[in-house]
């Protein structure tokens, strides 16, 4: 049954484009049906739009028939509504378990009403929603805020409106030079302070009003950019974050909300300020058209100035920024890498690394702002004259003014024409800040737009495994290298097998486990799986079909529990009990205060490395993995730990496949196959007795790891014990 609702899900979602991974699928735990609502976020986290909800036969009728929608049913099935025909007033439904050729049936009201209760999933492609893998580019920016459009509507009238009062104030001062101050009419005096009022205290609301709905659009643009950008940096390859460190990124990255921020700040208040000035500037003409003229023509000087200065304080802005993320990028290296540090007693080369950053910050930010200077020194006279001129030119011309008009008419252009050129002024701004942000976007973008890990992410295959694993003739170079680090690799290993990995340093064991999980997939030659090519098989589904453990996991800050299930779905205590059973670290783990509940912090200081070995182990298993890979899993522990882990791998082995990569050839000596690796190349390939026999340098490493038992007694020591010579 719970397939069955599953798949008819699927379905509809493959009918838009979409495919849904059942591993994704998050049910209550509480209830053993998917809900309606369940699946609904199910299909919403695929990009895809979707409701749930509750309807009934006549809505179902009226529906477009060109769009499948999921009805559930009471016994826990459900059906896929393909049509309607409302003439004959039925519904064609198919069966979401029916073979993809299989006619859709023909349901009239009664018949439908038997089995179901009103319960519906809706489903259309999401067409607001901004792609997923488009470029970050501002374009892409402008069009999510686009997608707010209701609101920039709202905000667009509370502030047309806005610019309507503001005309009120000096309206009414005019009226009140002109009429009231010569005529003394107080009663025209109270009808305008009482005006006044009305005026003032609406603005004030609307001005509240405008900048809850900015506030709102800021809030829901910030969360969306978060998802996506999170989304977009989890879906980078490996090589991105080995070669760039996470300082950098993070501050590529935390660009993104500068050019939010200049999305909802400074455009959209220019953009309102030159909804107002169309307002405004009419009016201005209205009161005196010379004095708005020398208005227009200040603010279109410094409009000039401000131009003139782009280019230079471009160029230089990109030094500040690069000198930025090289700042950020060592940060980020000291802290990663503190207990290197504190343990070289490298704090002074740091510090002195710190103290050239900042200096060369600080280099480039003062000539920076040394240059954006010059243009404010330019522009605050031109300012100044603007509004000094315009009074004193106003008064001449109210003195010559024969009516006496001009008198309050002055004073209503003072107190607007100031109004009037800031937006004028904020436009200039508005290019000049364009720049800066123009530089954040390039830098989020470098990372933002990389190419994502795999482009065969929905459409992949998702055979279930048995483990069989094939090498045929690969050949890898990684991309800023010339040597290969894998020549000509063939091998195979039958499903259920364990494989041992041996070879010197660099030799390219771990880039064999590379390949295996699709971590780099421009090699040459076959890498199979049960006789799939890897490459044709979603890159999601191969690493959860992996198990894998390295030399140096990474626990997250959590209980054990936590980390040992590690948010997969559907896992409970007692599959975390087992796993950690299995590899070995059930033991201590019921010694620790807490047990499964014990906290550990981020890196793990209160764990020794074998325990978090062994946890790590545990993580790797718990998902019944048909292929486990250990690279130099046991290679940082203490004998005894890994006597307790080599002790357990038998059993860990038993159904399935297992590599296991290591220096030390004790713990491969069981192994089923060995593969002996030299610059990338299989030197032998056998069991163990046989290599000892038969490959030299397996035969070397072994006698040099076994050296006190098969190399004779070193003759020097015992001679200061007896003080006699041997024999
Ligand atoms: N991310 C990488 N980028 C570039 N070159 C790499 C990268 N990883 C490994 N190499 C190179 O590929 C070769 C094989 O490396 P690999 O990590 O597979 O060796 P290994 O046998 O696992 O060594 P070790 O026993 O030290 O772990 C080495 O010459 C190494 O310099
Ligand atoms: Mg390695």
């Amino acid at each position: 049954m719970r397939q069955l609702r599953l798949q008819a899900l699927i379905q509809v979602a493959r009918h838009h484009g979409v495919e849904l991974d059942v591993n994704e699928f998050r049910g209550d735990a509480s209830q053993s049906l998917p809900s309606a609502a369940s699946m609904s976020e199910w299909a919403q986290n695929a990009g895809l739009w979707s409701r749930a909800i509750r309807t009934g036969w006549r809505n179902l009728l009226r529906m477009s028939s060109d769009e499948p929608v999921v009805l559930l049913f009471k016994d826990g099935s459900a059906g896929l509504m393909v049509g309607v025909n409302a003439e004959q007033r039925v519904l064609l439904m198919r069966d979401p378990g029916a073979p993809p050729e299989a006619r859709p049936v023909a349901v009239d009201e009664l018949r439908l009403a038997q089995v179901w209760e009103g319960e519906a999933i809706l489903v259309r492609a999401n067409r607001g929603h901004v792609a997923a893998d488009a470029p970050f580019s501002l374009r892409w920016l402008s069009e999510l805020v686009l997608q707010e459009h209701r609101s920039l509507r709202d905000i667009g009238i509370a502030s047309v409106t806005i610019s309507f009062l503001t005309i009120f104030p000096p309206l009414l001062v005019m009226t009140m030079v002109n009429k009231v101050l010569q005529f003394h009419s107080t009663s025209t005096l109270i009808l305008l302070a009482t005006v006044m009022a009305v005026v003032v205290v609406y603005e004030a609301i609307l001005g509240h009003a405008r900048r809850l709905i900015i506030a709102v659009v800021g809030a829901r643009l910030d969360a969306r950019l978060n998802l996506h950008v999170f989304n977009r940096l989890l879906r980078l390859p490996l090589d991105y974050f080995e070669r760039h460190p996470a300082g950098e990124t993070m501050f590529r990255i935390a660009q993104v909300y500068k050019v939010r921020q200049f999305l909802t700040g400074r455009l959209l208040t220019t953009f309102l300020d030159l909804m107002t000035l169309c307002v405004l500037l009419p009016f201005l003409f209205y009161l005196s058209p010379i004095l708005a003229s020398i208005v227009l023509g200040c603010a279109f000087m410094i409009l000039l100035i401000i131009l003139a200065y782009l280019r230079p304080m471009r160029e230089m802005y990109s030094r500040v920024t690069t000198a930025e993320t090289w700042k950020s990028a060592t940060l980020g290296e000291t802290i990663v890498g503190i207990k290197t540090v504190k343990a070289l007693a490298l704090e002074p080369q740091r510090r002195s690394l710190w103290d050239e950053r900042i200096a060369e910050v600080g280099k480039w930010q003062l000539a920076f702002s040394k240059l954006s200077n010059w243009p404010q020194t330019l522009v605050t006279p031109i300012e100044r004259i603007m509004v000094i001129g315009t009074v004193m030119l106003g008064a001449y011309i109210a003195m010559n003014d024969p009516s006496g008009y001009m008198v309050g008419g002055l004073f209503a252009f003072l107190m607007l024409s100031g109004r009037a050129a800031q937006p004028l002024v904020g436009l200039a701004r508005l290019i000049e800040e364009y720049e800066e942000i123009g530089a954040a976007i390039g830098e989020a973008a470098s990372v933002l737009n990389r190419p994502t890990e795999s482009n065969a992410r929905s459409a992949g295959l998702r055979p279930k495994f048995a483990g069989e694993i094939s090498f045929q003739d690969v050949t890898f170079t990684y991309s800023n290298t010339t040597v290969p680090a894998l020549d000509r690799v063939t091998f195979a290993m039958p499903a259920g097998t364990t494989l041992g990995v041996v070879g010197r340093s660099g030799s390219g064991k771990s880039t064999i486990t590379r390949l295996l999980q699709g971590i780099n997939r421009d090699y040459k030659g076959f890498v199979k799986i049960d006789g799939v090519d890897l490459r044709d098989v979603d890159l999601r589904h191969l690493r959860q079909s992996l198990g894998v453990v390295l030399q140096e996991n990474f626990l997250f800050r959590g209980s054990i529990r936590d980390n040992i299930i590690a948010g997969r779905p559907g896992l409970t205590l007692s599959d975390a009990v087992y796993a950690a059973r299995l590899a070995g670290a059930e033991e201590f783990i019921e010694r620790m205060p807490n047990g499964f509940d014990t906290y550990i912090e981020e890196g793990s200081p209160n764990l020794s490395g074998g325990q978090r070995q062994r946890l790590a182990i545990a993580r790797a298993l718990i998902t019944d993995p048909r292929i486990l890979i250990l690279d130099e899993a046991t290679s940082a522990l203490d004998p005894e730990s890994e006597a307790v882990v080599t002790a357990n791998l038998e059993r860990i082995a038993t159904g399935r496949s297992m590599i296991i990569v290591s220096h030390r050839l004790s713990s491969l000596v069981d192994c089923d196959h060995i593969l002996v690796l030299d610059q990338g190349r299989i030197v032998d390939y056998g069991r163990h007795d046989v290599l000892v026999e038969r490959c030299a340098i397996y035969r070397q490493l072994w006698n040099q790891q076994n050296r006190h038992i098969t190399a004779p007694k070193p003759s020097a020591a015992p001679r200061l014990v007896t003080g006699a010579p041997d024999q």
